[in-house]
């Protein structure tokens, strides 16, 4: 064990840690309400979003290389490993970002009352439970027990980016 390893917390503990001084520094923003506050909100909103919609678009190519290789091998082992890093330090992270963020927006601005962002909740909730099933699919792989082909997962992976248009055009044009 290295000396960084024997100071730094396990990895539940900083999961616990994370969660705590983000719920803190969420609690502490609101109370203060600093000017411009908004527009820093939706700056992380975005950054939150590309890093989801990178992940959620990448993680199915992972899905379609990973069925032509033998389970148990080399080549295999290694996109358990990918996958692996994708979702937990990328992917999901980043839909609780988002989702956090985009609620707050949603709340500071007054804008939950508008078809157009109701429409786009309906679209966000569509991507999260995707994002549920890629969770699922994940677990397959992990455990060498995927039976989909790779055509199953080349179409799915078309999926977030039809979602992603219909989300962004209504949030930017509010249409309705
Ligand atoms: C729970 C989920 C979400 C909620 C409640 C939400 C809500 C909001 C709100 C209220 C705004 C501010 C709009 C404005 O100030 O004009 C916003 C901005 C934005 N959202 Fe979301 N959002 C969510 C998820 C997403 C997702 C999944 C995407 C993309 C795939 C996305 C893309 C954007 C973009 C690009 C903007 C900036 C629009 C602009 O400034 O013109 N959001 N969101």
């Amino acid at each position: 064990m290295t000396a960084a390893e024997k100071t730094s917390p396990a990895p539940q503990w900083r999961w616990l840690i994370a969660l705590i001084v983000t719920v803190a520094g969420a609690i502490a923003l609101i109370y203060w309400s600093p000017q411009g506050l908004y527009l820093w909100l939706k700056a992380f909103h975005i950054i939150a979003v590309i890093a989801w919609m990178a992940g959620m678009l990448y993680l199915p190519r992972l899905f379609v290389y990973h069925c032509e290789a033998e389970p148990g091998s080399k080549q295999s082992e290694t996109f358990k490993v990918m996958e692996r890093r994708l979702l937990t330090v990328i992917i999901n992270p980043a839909m609780i970002a988002t989702w956090i963020l985009g609620l707050w927006l949603a709340y500071e601005s007054g804008f939950y009352r508008e078809h157009w962002l109701q429409a786009k909740f309906l679209l966000v909730i569509g991507l999260s439970g995707l994002h549920g099933e890629m969770v699922r699919w994940f677990r397959d792989f992990q455990n060498d027990r995927n039976t989909r082909p790779a055509k199953f997962y080349r179409i799915m992976n078309e999926v977030p980016a039809v979602l992603m248009v219909l989300i962004v055009l209504l949030v930017v044009l509010k249409p309705f």
